[in-house]
């Protein structure tokens, strides 16, 4: 401390803590201590803290680590300049240490992390401290991310908008926790459930919320939910004010591996799906394999079919991992879930990283089963089939139709099926679809992905690789059908 007058405080045999956090919560596998930002030097600790000097860090909100592992009961020693009030010694939480797999998504300025973990959801904030860290490093302050001017937060320009829906709100509580505990103001949107929130009007009104707040352009906008609401509030953070800082907190396994990947934000128009959106790429996404135990289970194989499509697309041995993983992953077990998540948002990013705008055709090959699967969920009635489910039939007949161009062999599509089955989703039209060929190929030519109305179809051309195709005849596709 120099000559700089200091006054000691001491706290022996516990930890002064505020009332949120007791001791007990931090007696046992703390490997961090996070410190509230009034303590502004940590001079040493008594050693069963299990901290060696070397490892304090000082200055505002500072940070032990605690290289042991865990932080034990005892005593702690903190100095404060004299200057200002000297408050005593706040621990004001402390990590738990969180086994964690980070996807990174390299997108120059616009680069961040998939953080994936079990039962972590009271951590997010300190995650997102770091990403707020990072960026704010690479220049100094404010940064420039896209068109959005934010960097690390003070504790006096911590605001978050954390958008949810009814049926995920306890989820978001916890992440509202998170942030609380971190010293953020925090406002609590909660939406309906359901595609029909993707609406202008529903958007209109977090506009409103925000307005009210008010918000500006270092307010943090955080999706709490499934794919809906990731990408009606990413939407809203995309646009007001030309950008907020954004992060996913995806709770449905397609939103995971999917719609929180890759920054496509947006809602529907009356008269066709995802017709409004922009590009958006969150400053992270932090994914809870244990939230997925709420999710209902038509929903979970609904993600499912995603996840099995990126092994047919991209991965032969994720494919086969899959297969060997069936009980695993039909429990939802945590390992099993983690490993399903980081590869699907691995191979994701991976053609994002190469395609971010759409523009190359690369990003493409994530529609594999889409041509089919969009016909047939607008032909059964959105709701009706669930996407992942339309998917899974999709994958089937694009694997029959790439048969039939002589570009793989039966087994290929054979393993498919076999897999769908096993995860519990369809593998052909269910009982009682009344539509004809001459419907799903009318429906086809009016999806946007189809070029001046001709039809394009990403056909596998062994497990693990496919190819764009414009030149399929219809009556190849009719065959099929
Ligand atoms: N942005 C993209 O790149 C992208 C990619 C794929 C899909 N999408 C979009 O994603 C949306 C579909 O996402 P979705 O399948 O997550 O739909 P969703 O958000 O409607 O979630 C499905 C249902 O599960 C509930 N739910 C979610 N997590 C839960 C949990 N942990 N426990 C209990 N209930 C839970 C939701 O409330 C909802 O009722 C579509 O609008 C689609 O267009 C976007
Ligand atoms: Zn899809």
């Amino acid at each position: 401390m120099g000559t700089v007058p200091s006054r000691t405080l001491r706290c022996c045999g516990f930890f002064h803590s505020d009332a949120k956090h007791p001791v007990s919560r931090i007696s046992k596998h703390a490997n961090r201590l996070v410190f509230a930002a009034h303590v502004l030097n940590v001079s040493r600790s008594h050693e069963t803290l299990g901290v060696s000097p070397e490892n304090l860090k000082s200055g505002p909100g500072s940070e032990w680590s605690v290289p042991n592992g865990y932080a034990r009961p005892g005593c702690a020693t903190a100095v404060e300049p004299s200057r200002g009030n000297a408050r005593p010694l706040t621990i004001k939480h402390a990590m738990t240490k969180q086994p964690s797999t980070t996807v990174n998504v390299s997108l120059g300025d616009r680069s961040y992390e998939i953080v994936i973990t079990h039962g972590g959801l009271t951590h997010v904030a300190e995650h997102v401290r770091q990403w707020g860290e990072r960026l704010g490093d690479t220049n100094l302050g404010d940064t420039n991310v896209g068109s959005t001017r934010y960097g690390a937060w003070p504790s006096t320009e911590r605001k978050a908008v954390l958008v949810t829906d009814k049926n995920v709100r306890p989820h978001a509580e916890a992440v509202q926790h998170s942030f609380a505990t971190d010293d953020w103001d925090t406002e609590l949107i909660v939406i309906e459930p359901g595609e029909k929130s993707k609406r202008l009007e529903v958007v209109s009104q977090l506009y409103d919320r925000l307005v009210d707040i008010p918000a500006d352009r270092r307010t943090l906008v955080v999706a709490v939910g499934g794919g809906v609401v990731g990408d009606a509030a990413g939407f809203v953070a995309a646009t007001y004010v030309r950008g907020l800082p954004f992060v996913q907190v995806p709770t449905s396994l397609l939103a995971d591996v999917d719609s929180s990947v890759g920054g496509k934000v947006g809602i529907n128009h009356p008269q066709a799906k995802n017709l409004i959106g922009a590009f958006h790429q969150p400053i992270g996404v932090f994914i809870d394999t244990d939230v997925l135990g709420t999710l209902p289970v038509r929903e979970y194989r609904s993600g499912l079919a995603e996840v099995i499509k990126y092994g047919v697309i991209l991965d032969a041995d994720f494919f086969a991992y899959l297969e060997d993983h069936l009980t695993g992953l039909n429990d939802r077990e945590p390992g099993v879930l983690t490993h399903a998540i980081a590869r699907s948002c691995r191979l994701k990013a991976d053609v994002v990283e190469q395609d971010e705008y759409e523009q190359t055709g690369l990003r493409a090959v994530l529609n594999y089963g889409h041509t089919f699967a969009h016909a047939y969920e607008a032909l059964a009635g959105y709701g009706e089939l669930l996407h992942g489910e339309a998917v899974a039939i999709g994958m089937v007949d694009a694997s029959r139709l790439a048969e039939r161009r002589g570009l793989i062999d039966a087994s290929v599509t054979g393993r498919q099926i076999d897999l769908l089955k096993a995860v519990g989703l369809p593998t052909s039209r269910p009982d009682g679809a009344t539509w004809s060929a001459d419907d799903v190929l009318g429906r086809m030519r009016l999806d946007k992905k189809s070029l001046a109305g001709k039809l394009r179809f990403i056909l596998p051309t062994k497990l693990g690789h496919v190819e764009l195709f414009d030149d399929v005849p219809e009556s190849d596709v009719k065959a099929v059908l």
